[in-house]
């Protein structure tokens, strides 16, 4: 008997080889999406309505490298019964501990303080110098409370911070004036896009911060320059942009903030851990036929 044709499964851009190893073992990988049954995301791949006609009918299901799925209409995936999964729970701690770790680069001013040493600035010690702030005593106000909203919370109170978790519907204005830093933990959707606009911003102090790791368009990012600028907040760190892989050009002049390539769930061990329970997800659709554990509709 000709062996059976193994499932196609199409890949949208560069994988860890590990995973990519594991994919093969029990899938034939393909070129193009046109003839795969599952497809694996990469977050930067955009997939609408559009790309999932081009896909073809034999299309069941897409499975996202990573947790936020912002870049798949789910509503249309549904209405032509493809899966959609994706990868929550294994990048939770990498991307809380990323979080926080921009928080004290803004607050200690790290990397302001190597920006000025690779420039050849003149420094010495002294005790005015590059003075920042501790986290201790910190209201932290935690804008989505899910698995790494409440990680980033478990994080910063070791080191005297008060954390605020903030939900879906819980009115913003008061936290917001009442938070020495904003924190950003929330999935991108209608009603989360520019939830920090020029109001949310006016209504926080101008020694707070916000720290940015979800998505770049929960944040206005021309209201945010703008507060920078007039200094009505402090500062922000910004892990994700608007208009990403783009920069607001006038971010980078700017001193009092901290930006970084969306790093949260980059390390080795969390993306290979997230490329797995993505095979892992595509096996139990498309091989068990069983609904698969982190689906997202
Ligand atoms: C995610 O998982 O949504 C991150 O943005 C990429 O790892």
């Amino acid at each position: 008997m000709p062996p059976r044709p193994r499932v196609k499964v199409h890949v949208t851009g560069a994988i860890p080889s590990r995973v990519s190893e594991s994919l093969a073992l029990t899938f034939e990988l393909v070129d193009r999406p046109g003839e795969a049954e599952g497809i694996l995301t990469l977050v930067t791949t955009h997939v609408d309505d559009t790309y999932l006609e081009a896909c073809g009918a034999q299309l069941r299901m897409i499975a996202n490298y990573g947790v936020g799925v912002d870049n798949i209409d789910v509503e249309a995936a549904k209405r032509r019964e493809i899966t959609v999964t994706n990868t929550p729970d294994v990048l939770t701690k990498a991307t809380a501990e990323f979080a926080v770790a921009l928080m004290l680069s803004l607050l200690r001013r790290v990397t302001e303080g190597d920006r000025l040493i690779r420039r050849g600035d003149k420094w010495e010690f002294a005790l005015e110098f590059m003075l920042g702030e501790s986290l201790e005593g910190k209201t932290v106000a935690i804008i989505g409370a899910g698995r790494i909203g409440h990680e980033v919370g478990r994080l910063v109170e070791p080191f005297g911070a008060r954390p605020i978790y903030v939900r879906r519907r819980d009115p913003l204005d008061q936290v917001l004036g009442a938070a020495d830093i904003v924190t950003l933990h929330c999935p991108l959707i209608a009603a989360t896009h520019h939830l920090i606009d020029a109001d949310a911003l006016d209504c926080m102090t101008s020694s707070a911060v916000l720290i940015n790791t979800a998505r770049g368009p929960i944040v206005d990012e021309a209201a945010l320059v703008r507060a920078l600028r007039t200094g009505s907040i402090a500062g922000a760190a910004l892990d994700v942009y608007e208009f990403e892989p783009q920069v607001a050009e006038e971010l980078l002049s700017l001193e009092n903030v901290v930006l970084s390539p969306h790093l949260g769930s980059a390390t080795r061990s969390t993306r290979e851990a997230m490329g797995m329970s993505a095979v892992e997800s595509l096996k139990q659709v498309l091989i068990d036929g069983r609904a698969p554990t982190t689906r997202v509709l």
